[in-house]
């Protein structure tokens, strides 16, 4: 069985001391979760707090990961980080290819996937995005943006290499507008997320590898967008910033000890 997994990703939001704060009660909040042991729980600060927020987590099973990296190793590359400048602030994680990477900044699928195998060849393990814009899934082209995003974005990623890959299916028209996808909407795009994954790699594959959704999670549904099968976690953006809320989703993803009748998470099952 995946183990569920939900991010962080605070994008260009806080400052020094409010990132710090934050992880520090978040360290504190999932270290007394009941069955904190059956999620896998990361934040992914801007690049100048993660040396802060690594210190602040200290000793916690909370991981960090970055909101982007470079492909190249070191040298004249202004503003840019690479994977070993990650490592070594303590990253374990890179999310690549978020829509606002490719919308606002212009990022090609070529570029991401350099990325990404930097990433994984310098021990990061990244979370690749993939997503429609809305006038695509009014067209009616969801299902060929995710097999594009995804044939370009893993190109020459062998087998072995995708234990360390998480897929994050982020539609657009969801991110930062309230508008979640309906849990149907969401399983629908992950089911053939995961049947092109079966078709470039292999079913075995397929199966093992996470798929988070993002855009819009809030504690008021999470657990029903993750009790679908083939939703493994969240990727959340505005709801990562406020320690409750980020804890109500993460207790979402927690699953279900016991009956249903001793529990009332509202997956809708
Ligand atoms: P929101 O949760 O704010 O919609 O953002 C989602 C996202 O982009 C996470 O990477």
């Amino acid at each position: 069985m995946r183990k569920k997994f939900v991010a962080g990703n605070w994008k260009m939001n806080l400052n020094a001391s409010e990132a710090q704060s934050l992880a520090a009660e978040l360290k504190a909040q999932f270290e007394v979760c009941e069955n904190a042991d059956t999620i896998d729980v990361a934040v992914c600060p801007p690049f100048v707090y993660l040396s802060s927020v690594a210190a602040a987590l200290e000793g916690s099973t909370v991981e960090l990961g970055a909101q982007d990296v470079y492909f190249e190793g070191n040298g004249a590359y202004t503003g840019e980080i690479s994977v070993e400048m990650l490592k070594d602030v303590g990253c374990r994680y890179a999310i690549v290819g978020h829509s606002e990477r490719r919308h606002v900044i212009g990022e090609t699928n070529e570029l991401i996937n350099r990325k990404l195998h930097s990433a994984l060849a310098g021990g990061l393990e990244p979370i690749l995005c993939i997503g429609e814009l809305l006038e695509e899934r009014e067209k009616g082209q969801t299902e060929a943006v995710i097999e594009r995003h995804l044939r370009k974005g893993l190109k020459g990623v062998g087998k072995e290499q995708m234990l360390n890959v998480t897929i994050a299916y982020e539609p657009v028209w969801a991110i930062g507008t309230g508008k979640t996808a309906t849990p149907a909407q969401a399983q629908e795009a992950h089911e053939f997320t995961r049947k092109i994954l079966a078709d470039i790699f292999d079913e075995e594959v397929a199966q093992a590898t996470r798929i988070q959704y993002g855009g819009s999670v809030k504690p008021s549904n999470a657990a029903e967008l993750m009790s679908q099968p083939d939703v493994d976690g969240a990727l959340v953006g505005g709801a990562s910033l406020k320690t409750d809320d980020f804890m109500g989703i993460i207790k979402g993803g927690i699953p279900p000890q016991g009956d249903c009748s001793s529990c009332c998470r509202n997956c809708g099952k």
